[in-house]
């Protein structure tokens, strides 16, 4: 059976920081049909009715059709603890994180928050996510088979510790490596699954245990590895002195092996020059949480970056105070234009997407809206709220349209959620 989605439909044939604003697309009346969980066209809507006369047809009028919502750096087993008051980043782990983390050991809270949280994310059109999950095994499996459940693309990782963190939340190198290697081998490729080799950050990990992941990176090539690098000006001091040999932060991850293509770090605000140019020359990526930095008070992210490499777009639930993408744009607006720059929308919703993609270098395969890509897409209503839809009355095109929803919208906004072609009851 060939769906057929009618809309405004969104989609890009490049990058906007690098070539402009006319690397999106938009089709007015366009449509996008979905045959075995792919995108089998994109074009207008006259056009692929007549090519697919048979098609189920969803008219959506003037709603915005696009790629589902990716969240590049998220930790599924901090949804309990979003809007945790009053704490900067490391009294905010110690205080809030790690005794909730420490909950994981049980499974069955580890199934309960990972399906609690995999369908607040999809009610708010975000069907692809890259999350830590902690250092139990047992969380990384409820994760994985809470998204395969639902069919979703899913990036995940055992998270590592072996110091710095409280007894019953620590590995050791040795475990961490054993542990990440068993579960990458039982789920990576599975399905739309993806492991992720996961140090926490180098203040929880001993050189010893990044030089293991390390090695298991090297054993594993095409698996991502994903961790922090450098958040916060007092993380980035404790760091320097715990590993008091290294030039810099990224160091104590480029000595052990943790610095080339597929190298995913979250936050990356209060970089070097060297770090700059090493994460450019290593063609690493940077995800960009900006409630999160503005939540816990780390900083302001250099957005002018997306133009040198692969940046993403993320909540990291729960430092960051919600669990939309729309909520996450707007934040990235506000921090661009507190650093001098005016994002424009094509640029927010592309970060959101295919520029999330990128960082995580399946691009290939969601994100966009192209014929053959897995079709995973969301149906946004421009008018979802009465403070919204009077702010788009003057509207004269798309971007003006979708503005206000990027800045206030929420939930309401998604109207309907398409998971590797299959469409999500709501
Ligand atoms: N750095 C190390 N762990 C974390 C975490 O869980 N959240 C954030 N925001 N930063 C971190
Ligand atoms: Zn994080």
């Amino acid at each position: 059976m060939t769906e057929l989605i009618l809309g405004q439909v969104l989609t890009y044939s490049g990058d906007p920081f690098a070539e402009g604003i006319s690397a999106a697309r938009v089709l007015t009346q366009g449509a996008v049909a979905i045959e075995a969980g792919r995108i089998a066209a994109v074009g207008e809507a006259a056009d692929l009715r007549s090519r697919f006369p048979m098609a189920r047809v969803h008219d959506h009028g003037s709603r915005l059709v696009s790629a589902g919502f990716i969240d590049a750096h998220v930790h599924y087993p901090q949804t309990a603890i979003i809007a945790s008051w009053g704490k900067r980043l490391i009294d905010w782990l110690n205080t809030y994180t790690f005794p909730e983390e420490m909950r994981f050991r049980d499974p069955a809270y580890a199934a309960e928050i990972a399906n609690r949280y995999l369908d607040l994310v999809l009610a708010r059109g975000t069907t692809t996510v890259c999350t830590y999950a902690t250092i139990h095994p047992s969380s990384v499996d409820a994760i994985f088979t809470a998204a395969q459940a639902r069919g979703m693309r899913l990036f995940a990782g055992k998270t590592c510790m072996d110091r710095n963190a409280p007894p019953g939340l620590r590995d050791t190198a040795q475990s961490a490596y054993d542990d990440s290697k068993r579960l990458l081998e039982t789920w990576h490729g599975q399905d739309r699954l993806s492991y992720v080799i996961t140090p926490r950050f180098s203040p929880t990990s001993t050189p010893e245990q990044l030089h293991a992941l390390g090695s298991l990176w090297r054993e594993f090539p095409d698996c991502l590895m994903q961790t922090h690098l450098s958040e916060q000006l007092d993380e980035i001091a404790w760091v320097r002195d715990l590993f008091p040999q290294s030039r810099d932060y990224l160091d104590t991850y480029e000595a052990q092996g943790l610095l080339r293509e597929g190298a995913v770090y979250g936050h990356a605000i209060h970089l070097t020059d060297r770090e700059r140019s090493r994460l450019v020359e290593a063609g690493a990526s940077l995800v960009h949480c900006p409630t999160s930095n503005t939540f816990i008070g780390s900083g302001l992210f250099d957005m002018t970056l997306a133009a040198r490499l692969r940046v993403g777009l993320a909540t990291d639930t729960g430092g960051g105070s919600s669990f939309s993408m729309l909520h996450t744009m707007a934040a990235a607006y506000e921090i661009a234009q507190l650093r001098g720059q005016s994002l424009h929308p094509a640029q927010l919703w592309w970060l959101a997407t295919q520029g999330s993609a990128r960082a995580l270098r399946c691009e290939d395969r969601i994100g966009n809206l192209t014929p053959g890509m897995e079709a995973d897409l969301i149906v946004i209503d421009l008018a979802s709220t009465p403070a919204i839809e009077q702010a788009t009355r003057r509207a004269t095109d798309l971007w003006q349209q979708l503005f206000p929803t990027i800045m206030m919208g929420d939930d309401r906004a998604v109207t309907e959620v398409w998971v590797g072609g299959k469409r999500l009851a709501n």
